[in-house]
């Protein structure tokens, strides 16, 4: 089947997504995404963060769609035409989607663990002349105890499901949800059961924005601060391909290994991720390559380090001076009674 988008034809197998076809032709194309996950079945759908305007709807029925279509489910038909980044429609369509989703989360960026790993953080610097007209009080909700590796916090929560399908999918018995729905939905777990499966933890790797986050890595550092590396393990339980994030020669969070769209490559168990902490657990790779313009890159040595010429001379030694002479005990007059002392001391 053939789709053009944004003017690139692209041939494709039947079942395809327009959204999977944008991301074989890549680049700004790409519609972004906080609900679609590719590595679990039944996602997206749920934010229209991907919408796009499908003009020419196939070969044999070339009108266009009167209303924006959420790419991540919407099929390839023979000869779609498609607009992503060339649609001025969908850019303002996404602007406003980003505005809704950022009228009940809270702007905690500067104390949240997942700044700079958030997406929607990402989408909302992406968003050009971005504004959010929302002065009312935002909706908030209490938070709640999940269990020992997973802090919920719930005001970030957008309510995308992928955690929801995550648990649904990977883990033997999911104990929570999204309760209510409209202003009152909420993710919760049943009567405060607490999520304890082995592979809960992905669920920490899955969740777009820092409403799950992981409570042996809270508030330790600032991720850019840490050196990421790829690493390994024989796991009886996943594939052991993980990303360790290390201080020094401390390792302070093991997750899963994130692809250029920010998903899981393989998941992993609760083991790896939380009971092994230590350097001689894991054979360790090479340093993770992440996007150039990321700033997980900060502080990543896989780029040559730039010697830094400081003119010391001058400016250290000018203020050197003046601080000498500022505090200079030659400065200080003696009383009698401290020259007395003194010539005490040397006579004895
Ligand atoms: S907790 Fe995270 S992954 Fe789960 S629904 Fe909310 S935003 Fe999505
Ligand atoms: S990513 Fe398509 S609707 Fe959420």
């Amino acid at each position: 089947m053939k789709i053009t988008i944004d003017g690139q034809t692209i041939e494709v197998e039947a079942g395809t997504t327009v959204l999977q076809a944008a991301r074989m032709i890549g680049g700004d194309s790409v519609p972004p995404t906080m609900c679609y996950y590719s590595k679990l079945k039944d996602c997206g759908g749920k934010c229209r963060c991907c919408l796009v305007e499908i003009s020419k709807g196939s070969e044999r029925d070339p009108r266009p769609m009167p209303k924006l279509q959420p790419s991540c489910i919407t099929a390839v038909q023979d000869g779609m035409e498609v607009k992503s980044a060339s649609s001025p429609r969908a850019l303002a369509a996404r602007k406003a989607v980003t505005e809704f989703l950022l009228i009940n989360h809270p702007l905690d960026c500067p104390v949240c663990d997942q700044a700079g790993e958030c997406d929607l953080q990402d989408l909302t610097y992406k968003t050009k002349d971005f504004k959010s007209r929302f002065i009312e009080n935002k909706v908030t909700t209490p938070t709640e105890d999940i269990g020992p590796y997973i802090s919920l916090n719930k005001n970030r929560c957008i309510i995308c499901y992928r955690c929801v399908r995550l648990a649904d999918q990977l883990t033997n018995k999911r104990v929570h949800g999204v309760l209510g729905r409209g202003d009152h939905a909420q993710i919760s777990t049943y009567i405060k059961n607490s999520i304890d499966n082995e592979f809960s933890g992905n669920m920490i790797d899955v969740c777009p924005v820092g409403a799950l986050t992981d409570k042996t890595f809270r508030f330790q550092s600032r991720i850019w601060f840490n050196k990421k590396f790829n690493a390994h393990r024989d796991c009886p339980k996943c594939s052991g391909k993980v990303t360790l994030w290390m201080f020094g020669d401390h390792i302070q969070r093991v997750s899963a290994r994130k692809d250029q769209w920010h998903e899981v490559e393989e998941f992993i168990c609760n083991e790896c991720r939380f009971d092994h902490k230590q350097v001689e657990d894991w054979t360790i790779e090479q340093p993770r390559k992440f996007d150039k313009r990321s700033v997980l890159n900060v502080n990543n040595y896989t780029h040559p380090t730039q010697k830094v010429q400081l003119n010391m001379d001058n400016l250290t030694l000018e203020g050197r001076a003046s601080d000498r002479e500022k505090i200079s005990m030659a400065m200080i007059t003696y009383d009698s009674r401290e020259l007395a002392a003194i010539k005490k001391t040397k006579e004895e």
